[in-house]
């Protein structure tokens, strides 16, 4: 791609790239939200036209190319969110377009037994242990990625882009989806792999370019700089890694928010209780899967328990349905902001202002008064604390970049005035800068009073920005470390612990 140009009505998004992809490399593209990655990857996937510049593949020059082109010359994309259509099964997905056929005299047909075949091979290849047959609607996150991943095998492409891919894997997943992506590069693929996480790009890339702001900040080898030098290249500045105050005692501290004995009926949440303090930042650890997301979803009223108490500043609340939970000023940053984040068909504004309404509304959220003028001041106090990339808040949400959407998110429940919030994988697609700008965000709230309550997978996060870090296994809270006390060692020995072990509280 040579001196690409793309501008959206009010940005440019992308001034003058050139970037090139060779066979057998992975070339990771950096920077932070909004930079323009995503947007480039449109443009080779022919998603969206250049405003100028050119393309030249297979030694052909485009102006621009269609999605045929882009098929036609090899290239597949494996989307930030994912793009396979859950209603089929998983070989209509990899052969959607492009089905095989056999001729039954004068018509031609489905030619099922080979379809079936060559997508046992494919899952084979990208180690799917799935019958063909089954709906892509049952799979999980990183089975439907695999799925995506044969899908373009499928299709022979020759260029392999993975925006984002690993956001929403556990490190056990990761390690897969790398096995299958050196593989792909052994077999002479060209790879492009968009990622925030600085630790995987120096694991799994080969090249590395920077954007910044739409420009051309430069490409070095991967094996020629540190995760410091990338930092420096993206954000232009180096980042402080810490946001707790030092030696903080939170004993004598007043409680802000308690949980009492909360169970589940399904078993994910069993007898957990648990303590929240003035000015602390509470974290939960632990593996994928061990209930962390359950207890908050069921705490906030969305997902029913079976028993437990809830006190918000010594208060018993009645959190049992989220609109009662707004209401008594628990908030909620939920882990998957595609289903449950937000409202693809509203502006950056009315998903801002929407939390505000429902908060002052009567009848479960039917009732209420809209004030415009409110709405504006909301979305542009919001706009301006967390620094949302965006040129009116008038602009649809899904045009935002992917980590610009999660600022909205935030933006909405702070919004909203909450006193407690759960922040449940509050980083996810979050580039390293506006990473530091989300700490401090939470570390200020904390210091106004304001409880936060934090789940997430990276424990560097949990260990750079909590107070204090409960560990979850199988859904009981096994241990509590201080932060002095706490390391990542600790933290994953008790997450993978036998049952029995001593706890800490
Ligand atoms: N369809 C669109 N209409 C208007 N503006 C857009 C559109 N798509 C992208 N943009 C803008 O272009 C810029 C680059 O966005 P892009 O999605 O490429 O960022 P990104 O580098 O992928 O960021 P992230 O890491 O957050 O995913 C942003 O300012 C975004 O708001
Ligand atoms: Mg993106």
């Amino acid at each position: 791609m040579k001196n690409v140009v793309k501008k959206f009505p009010g940005v440019t998004a992308l001034s003058g790239i050139t970037f090139d992809i060779l066979a057998g490399e992975v070339h990771v593209l950096l920077g932070e939200n909004g930079a323009g990655k995503s947007t480039l990857m449109k443009i080779l996937s022919g998603v969206h036209k250049p405003t100028s510049g050119t393309i030249i593949l297979g030694g052909k020059e485009y102006a621009g190319l269609t999605p045929k082109d882009s098929r036609d010359n090899g290239i597949s994309v494996i989307y930030q969110e994912l793009s396979v259509i859950n209603e089929l099964s998983i070989q209509e997905n990899l052969f959607v377009g492009h089905l095989p056929t056999k001729k039954l005299g004068f018509i031609s047909t489905v030619d099922y037994t080979q379809m079936r075949e060559r997508t046992k091979e494919l899952l084979k290849k990208v180690g799917l242990n799935r019958d063909p047959e089954t709906f892509v609607e049952s799979l999980s996150i990183s089975e439907k990625q695999q799925v995506e991943i044969a899908k373009a095998l499928a299709a022979d492409s020759r260029i392999l882009i993975m925006d984002e891919p690993t956001t929403s894997l556990t490190s056990s997943e990761v390690a897969h989806l790398f096995k299958v992506v050196r593989q792909l590069k052994s077999e002479g693929k060209g790879i492009v792999f968009i990622s925030h996480k600085l630790g995987e790009i120096m694991e799994i890339g080969d090249r590395v370019t920077v954007l910044k702001d739409g420009t051309y900040v430069g490409t070095k080898n991967v094996s020629d700089v540190t995760q410091d030098d990338l930092v420096t290249m993206m954000v232009g500045r180096q980042i402080s890694k810490s946001y707790q105050h030092e030696n903080a005692d939170f004993s004598k501290a007043e409680v802000i928010f308690e949980v009492k004995n909360l169970s589940r009926r399904d078993g994910k949440v069993r007898n957990v209780s648990f303590k929240l303090h003035r000015g602390e930042i509470l974290g939960f650890s632990g593996l994928v899967g061990s209930g962390r997301s359950e207890m908050m979803n069921s705490i906030f009223g969305a997902e029913p328990k079976a028993s437990g108490e809830i006190y918000i500043n010594g208060q018993k609340a009645d959190c049992r349905k989220p609109y009662r939970s707004i209401k008594n000023g628990l908030a909620m940053v939920t882990e998957n902001r595609r289903e449950t984040g937000f409202f693809h068909n509203f502006s950056i504004k009315k998903n801002i202002s929407i939390l505000p309404f429902v908060k002052q509304s009567l009848c479960g959220g039917t009732v209420g008064l809209v004030s415009k003028e409110r709405e504006n001041e909301w979305a542009e106090e919001q706009k301006q604390k967390l620094n949302i990339k965006c040129y009116s808040t008038t602009q649809g949400i899904t045009e935002l970049s992917g980590g610009n959407q999660q600022k909205v998110i935030l933006g909405k429940w702070l919004a909203a005035d909450s006193k407690i919030i759960i922040f449940d994988e509050p980083t996810k697609g979050i580039d390293v800068g506006s990473k530091g700008e989300i700490y401090t965000l939470m570390r200020k709230l904390a210091d106004e009073g304001k409880g936060v309550l934090v789940v997430s997978s990276e424990l560097p996060e949990l260990l750079a920005v909590c107070d204090t870090v409960s560990v979850f296994r199988e859904g009981e809270i096994v241990a509590t470390f201080d932060r002095k006390d706490a390391t990542e060692e600790k933290l994953v020995a008790a997450s993978t612990a036998e049952k029995g072990k001593e706890k800490k509280q």
